[in-house]
């Protein structure tokens, strides 16, 4: 019980190596406070040479999917290499999961890991009782049948333990996967598909020198999260694809813990994003780079017509400003080498979907989550240096019996998530709940494309504050609301709301 321990210290604690933002640094510096042990950390990334052809997992469908096993085996996500790790059959990550809206599900989970474990499906409107609630871990050895109808719009979703302060480590050791659903709206629209559909799970990896996958984050990590040196597209470390010169929809999923990307293509041109979390936007939105957090998904189609034939570009992650800790280096994730003129002929609807926007009557009940901790203490500390507090929601960290909202199930609400008095970032995720995302104010002032459609996870950078608006569906009982830095969820930054 780490987290208790730190709490009890007065909810103070020295950590020397943590990476400080600057503006507190000066503010620091200006009241003579002495920050000299406080180093910062840099994880730069490896890159590779991009010659593993890239590994796209079939999809399965809820039929050919009777039963998911957490375990641990030993495979190759650096070739040549033995790592042990974890995933949902035997090598990392588990199946990619494709259903239509209306499927039941019927998953025979089985934990054969050393300690509890459990699945929360991401994105999915599903009964309490499946959510994978921290509450509901299913211990070692044991099983548990996950069993839902799917209800809601196409979109990519995924799958990834929850268990009350292990998440971080088990999804960083490999648990997670994708969870596609499709509809007849998306089916009649004739997207890119089949060799031209492509799911990516990004995440980044530290590992030992033997390859082993290294999660042993230090305090220092456990505050700012915890960053590896290599990224893996789809369990694989640094792959290609190759091309025709046609239409691909990728399908992305940020899956690691702490990570945010930056999405680009290397020479710059733009692309579309067609959806995001919840599914399909109203409409295409052009773009030439996106912020992609942890938990967050983009549905992007990338046009190679016009590339010869023979070249090369990358999906890569542009820098951005996230503070010193993270956007500070530009990097490739994944090659494309354009192989082939397409016969395929694709354009562009100019209409997608229909999103209805949810009224935000001014009478609907707004609810504020200020989010806190980390570095932010430190301006209200003077004579105190070198001094952090946990991450909070509401002035709280986690507690499993505490709930910090009843809402009626069918109501709508506005959700005020505020960071404006913090220089330090937090993808924050709502389970249970697909929301609109209605405003930001401070930091970057307005919306990014990908927000302009249904969310289950969205990004605070330094000093913003976001509006969500949100129907609670009639699925009753207990919820969470987390950051999505796993390390940071894992350290406290949860609270239990409830649906009554
Ligand atoms: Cu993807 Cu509560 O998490
Ligand atoms: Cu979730
Ligand atoms: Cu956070």
């Amino acid at each position: 019980m780490e987290r208790r321990k730190f709490i009890k210290t007065g909810g103070l604690v020295s950590i020397a190596g943590l990476l400080i933002p600057s503006i507190i640094l000066e503010s620091c510096k200006k009241k003579g406070m002495d920050m000299s042990n406080m180093a910062t950390t840099s994880i730069s990334i490896k890159e590779g040479s991009f010659s593993t052809l890239l590994p796209i997992l079939p999809f399965v469908s809820p039929i050919e999917i009777s039963s998911l096993t957490a375990q641990q085996s030993v495979s190759q996500p650096f070739i040549g290499h033995n790592s042990t790790l974890l995933g949902y059959h035997s090598g990392i990550l588990g199946p990619m999961i494709k259903a239509k809206n209306g499927d039941s599900i019927s998953i025979a989970f089985s934990n054969q890991l050393s300690e509890e474990t459990n699945i929360h499906w991401h994105g999915l409107m599903i009964p309490q009782a499946m959510d994978g609630h921290p509450d509901h871990s299913v211990s070692a050895g044991s099983s548990f049948n996950y069993q839902f109808t799917i209800n809601q719009r196409a979109g990519m979703y995924w799958y990834h333990p929850h268990p009350e302060m292990k998440t971080a480590k088990q999804v960083f050791m490999g648990l997670a996967g994708a969870f596609i659903v499709n509809d007849l709206e998306e089916e009649n629209l004739k997207l890119p598909n089949g060799e031209y559909e492509i799911p990516l799970v990004i995440q980044d990896k530290r590992i030992n020198y033997d390859y082993s996958l290294n999660y042993s984050p230090t305090e220092t990590d456990k505050m700012n999260g915890y960053f590896g040196e290599h990224i893996l597209v789809n369990g694989l470390y640094s792959t290609y694809k190759e091309v025709e010169t046609t239409y691909y929809r990728l399908r992305v999923l940020n899956g690691s813990t702490a990570r945010i990307y930056n999405l680009a293509l290397s020479n710059n041109s733009s692309f579309e994003v067609i959806g995001s979390d919840g599914g399909l936007l109203a409409s295409p939105e052009k773009v030439t780079s996106l912020l992609l957090a942890p938990g967050e998904r983009v549905d992007l189609l990338i046009d190679f017509n016009g590339q010869a034939i023979g070249s090369e570009l990358y999906l890569q992650s542009n820098k951005f400003d996230g503070g010193m800790i993270q956007g500070t280096e530009q990097f490739k994730l994944l090659k494309f080498i354009v192989t082939k003129k397409s016969s395929q002929t694709f354009s562009l609807p100019s209409i997608l979907s229909s999103i209805p926007l949810i009224n935000a009557n001014p009478s609907l009940k707004v609810r504020s989550w200020v989010l806190g901790g980390g570095m932010s203490g430190m301006g209200s500390m003077s004579g105190m240096n070198s001094m952090v507090m946990p991450h909070t929601i509401n002035n709280k960290t986690y507690v499993s019996t505490e709930i910090l909202a009843s809402v009626k199930a069918g109501d709508t609400e506005i959700w005020e998530i505020d960071n404006s008095m913090n220089t330090e970032i937090h993808p924050i995720h709502i389970h249970g709940v697909q929301f609109q995302v209605l405003s930001r104010t401070g930091g970057r002032n307005q919306l990014i494309a990908s927000e302009k459609g249904w969310k289950d996870t969205v990004l605070l950078l330094a000093n913003e504050k976001v509006r969500l608006i949100m129907t609670f569906p009639q699925n009753k009982g207990k919820f969470v609301l987390h950051c999505h830095n796993l390390e940071h969820e894992d350290s406290g930054m949860m609270v239990n709301f409830e649906i009554i």
